[in-house]
């Protein structure tokens, strides 16, 4: 069973993201979409938001499973028995970072190999900041996520 884990905070799942999801479900039996829940960074959505939304936003891709993590994303790529781990590159600004952490995942753990997929030229210049950047100035965001997501982007800025 070939498996593979997505890390990531999700915050929240953006075209870009999903582009990566569909793609490199192709590759495997099973994807595993892992939403980080420790995350440095101050998340608009909680930990149950964002796994709800990508829940929804996956629900047509039927080898893609969604759960959340705490700690080490290696730790959790051994703990549901993958042998890959995903990340999608955008553009060189990327490049710096997730070489790091690749190389460090590997240090960590020699039988996991981190598959790199470059994103859909589309979504090259997408991120979830920007998005929420943009719906949080009343700008238009239906060309960067799903619907589910932008309502909930909407109905999270309304409470604020
Ligand atoms: O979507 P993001 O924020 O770019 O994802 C980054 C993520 C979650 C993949 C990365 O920060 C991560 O793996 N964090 C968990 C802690 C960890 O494993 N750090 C890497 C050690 S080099």
């Amino acid at each position: 069973m070939k498996r593979a884990v997505y890390p990531g905070s999700f915050d929240p799942v953006t075209y870009g993201h999903l582009d990566v999801i569909r793609r490199s479900a192709e590759l495997v039996d099973e994807l595993i979409v892992g939403v980080l829940q420790n995350n440095h960074k101050n998340p608009l959505f909680s930990l149950e938001e964002r796994v709800k939304i990508l829940l929804e936003a996956t629900k047509d891709m039927k080898n893609v499973r969604v759960a959340s993590f705490d700690g080490l994303s290696i730790d959790f790529v051994r703990r549901n028995k993958a042998q890959f781990l995903v990340r999608g590159l955008r553009a060189i600004t990327d490049f710096d970072y997730e070489l790091q952490m690749a190389q460090t995942n590997r240090v960590l753990a020699p039988d996991v190999d981190t598959v790199f997929l470059t994103t859909s030229l589309e979504y090259a210049y997408l991120s979830s900041s920007t998005v929420k950047e943009v719906a949080l100035y009343g700008g238009d965001i239906s060309k960067f996520v799903p619907p589910v997501v932008a309502d909930a982007i909407r109905r999270k800025l309304q409470k604020a």
